[in-house]
């Protein structure tokens, strides 16, 4: 991972934002490569989704809505986590992310006691991490006895008598962890002059309340029949309490989401199955490996109360396995609390039955940063590869698909003081950049030239050379990343690789 979030700064992929004033924690910027891999992500999304499917359109809608909006969702009420307080350190934890667990010893005696309490924070290894705190805390005691396998909880779980026993994970010691309470998520913000409890408005914290929102101007406005979509892509804000895992969890991110409307007898669980499929193979399509990606079904009894069923897909991250894409079954949950909130009725009449009745919904909604960071986390790779003499070196690739590469093809002139060389590049680079994001390079060594490209995922490189000019055929060397395999092209076959691979 660190060799990743090392590559990103470096070539301007992503940035700390405000980074001169000492960053700003769970915010970031993308640079030049980093924008256009984002935009190519959020484009393909928006094709695939919108574009090139009849039964879905989109849509964007403002980021500060009315804050009945909020009230109706359940958001103000309930869009919150644990959060636990070290009073001492000033730190806040999610308390559902920082676990406990008792140190228990038997004596000579046959008893077993609690000695003590230790804590770890939520990682791919809490136990072991647990296991290891109450070994240290036994010796450092000079504890006498047989220790127990630690027994996992999270502080949500501790009684008000446990609390002031468990080390804080910010002084290791005990006393200062205040008990668990709700933390609303969302940022507050004032609009107008006023600025007291009238004027109060919230960033969304989801796109997703704009589709409900304006389902009944898309209705009459945009020459739908059930079943359809209605799909936005926008920014969203949560103030969550441990922004982590670089870009994975911030505090602005952007979300893709889509509301799939359907008839109240439809078959959601059948249509739930389909668009969790749609989602897997898009994802797929844009180059994460089918090995990487797994489905976690939410547990009956864990599910939101207005949920039928939702299904995370899930990608193994560098730092373990999580979510990426959540697919629910809402029912018809959202459009009902806007119809009782408002006042405004949100039913479709069916012409079949000649009833009126509120449209269920299959909600896929995916984070666009997360996807940015699966496909640099699957694309990295350092490899040893032989120079022209033979010579290993190492070659850091990004193997990124076609569909999202920040840069499509590279131009490279074999000589920068050749006229005839760079004249034809020029010729060429410029006709390909009315279509696609291209890039001339006509600095350093060919070699060099390559492998600056793979470590920005460009899938192939074109080099004019003496071949080029002075043989028939005007052909260059085309040159592929993963492979890095060389063949003479010509300029109609080059443009229709792209075309095939570029969509
Ligand atoms: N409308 C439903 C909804 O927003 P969610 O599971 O809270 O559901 C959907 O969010 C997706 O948005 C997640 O699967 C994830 O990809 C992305 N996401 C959520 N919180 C995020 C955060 N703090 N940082 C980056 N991406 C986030």
């Amino acid at each position: 991972m660190d060799n990743i979030v090392a590559l990103a700064k470096r070539r301007g992929f992503i940035f700390q934002s405000s980074e001169i004033y000492g960053g700003f924690n769970g915010f970031f910027d993308y640079g030049p490569l980093g924008s256009e891999l984002k935009k190519n992500i959020r484009d393909c999304w928006w094709n695939d989704m919108v574009r090139r499917r009849d039964d879905i359109v989109g849509i964007e809608t403002s980021i500060i809505m009315h804050p009945k909006v909020w009230e109706a969702s359940g958001h103000v009420a309930g869009f919150s986590d644990p959060l636990v307080d070290c009073k001492v350190s000033k730190q806040r934890f999610r308390a559902d992310q920082l676990f406990f667990s008792p140190v228990t010893v038997t004596g000579a005696d046959g008893v077993a006691k609690i000695v003590g309490y230790v804590s770890a924070l939520e990682s791919e290894k809490t136990t072991a991490d647990l296991q290891a705190a109450a070994e240290t805390f036994k010796r450092k005691k000079a504890i006498v006895g047989t220790l127990a396998a630690v027994t996992p909880k999270d502080l949500t779980e501790a009684t008000p008598e446990e609390i002031p026993l468990i080390p804080s994970p910010a002084t290791g010691e005990p006393g200062s962890l205040t008990e668990a309470r709700s933390f609303n998520m969302m940022f507050q913000t004032n609009v107008g002059a006023m600025t007291d409890g009238s004027s109060v408005a919230y960033l969304r914290p989801e796109t997703a309340q704009g589709m409900f929102v304006d389902f009944k101007n898309v209705w009459d406005t945009g020459r739908v029949k059930l079943p359809f979509g209605i799909a936005q892509i926008g920014k969203s804000f949560r103030n969550e309490i441990t922004p982590r895992n670089f870009i994975f969890r911030s505090r602005e991110f952007e979300q893709m989401e889509m509301e799939y409307f359907i008839h109240e007898d439809a078959d959601w669980s059948k249509c739930h199955q389909e668009w969790i499929e749609w989602c897997r193979q898009w994802l797929i399509s844009v180059g994460l490996p089918e090995s990487k990606l797994t489905l976690y079904a939410h547990k009956k009894e864990k599910l939101a109360f207005y949920s039928k069923g939702t299904t995370d897909i899930m990608f193994e991250y560098p730092f373990g396995v999580q979510e990426l894409w959540g697919i629910a079954a809402r029912g018809s949950y959202d459009l009902t609390q806007h119809a009782n909130a408002s006042g405004k009725p949100q039913e479709v009449f069916d012409e079949g039955t000649k009833k009126k009745f509120v449209p269920h919904v299959i909600e896929p909604a995916v984070g666009v940063d997360r996807i940015l960071l699966a496909v640099l986390c699957a694309g990295y790779a350092e490899e040893d590869v032989k120079d022209d003499k033979g010579n290993v070196e190492k070659r850091t690739v990004l193997r990124l698909s076609p569909r999202i590469a920040p840069v499509k093809v590279a131009v490279l002139p074999l000589l920068k003081n050749k006229e005839a060389l760079v004249g034809r590049a020029q010729a060429l680079y410029k006709k390909l950049q009315r279509r696609y994001a291209v890039f001339f390079d006509d600095g350093g060594n060919i070699g060099k030239r390559y492998r600056r490209q793979d470590e920005i995922g460009t899938p192939w490189c074109v080099t004019i050379d003496f071949d080029t000019i002075e043989k028939p055929g005007d052909t260059f060397t085309l040159r592929e990343r993963d492979s890095m395999a060389q063949r003479r092209i010509t300029e109609v076959e080059l443009f229709a690789l792209l075309e095939e691979h570029v969509y």
